[in-house]
């Protein structure tokens, strides 16, 4: 398992600054799915060996956050949620709209890789509900014409 030169450096310069090896797993894991596009059977068995934790650990913890995956995702990870606050305030209109306009279903990849989708519980902005997440940018107070500037955004931002 070779990773680029640019995540060994952020890796050696990140762990001395935890108490213990095993803290730092959770950025780890998100520098390798931001460098790999999801966290194969040999990333996690990589950086288990490398923060001496077992598979199941590192698996475990993955299983905990939506922004982890072991598969494969489109280029664009849009996670819309439906919980309580979102619910009531039209999340899953959301929902139903991007799957509508994308073509697929929950926790499909468009075609051409360029989208996924993913209903999620909270995403920490129901003050500003409904919210949907995209990669790491949060998109909020939506409706189904806000929503589809986003996504027209992230193809456009994909073309050039
Ligand atoms: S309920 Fe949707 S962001 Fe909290």
């Amino acid at each position: 398992m070779r990773f680029s030169d640019q995540f060994e450096a952020r890796f050696a310069e990140m762990v001395p600054h935890y108490p213990t090896k095993r803290s730092a797993l959770v950025p780890t894991l998100l520098y390798a799915q931001d460098e790999i596009g999801f966290l194969s059977d040999e990333v996690i068995a990589e950086l288990a060996q490398r923060l001496e934790l077992t598979e199941l650990e590192v698996r475990n913890v993955i299983s905990y956050y939506s922004m982890l995956t072991t598969r494969p995702r489109g280029k664009y990870n849009v996670q819309v949620c439906t919980n309580i606050s979102c619910l009531v305030r039209g999340g899953e209109e959301i929902l139903l709209h991007c799957q509508k306009k994308l073509g697929i279903r929950n926790k499909g990849t468009t075609p051409d890789g360029m989208f996924s989708l993913e209903e999620v519980e909270c995403i920490g902005a129901c003050s500003w509900a409904p919210a949907a997440q995209v990669n790491y940018d949060y998109h909020e107070n939506l409706t189904a014409e806000k929503m589809d500037k986003v996504l027209q955004e992230y193809r456009q931002k994909s073309a050039q």
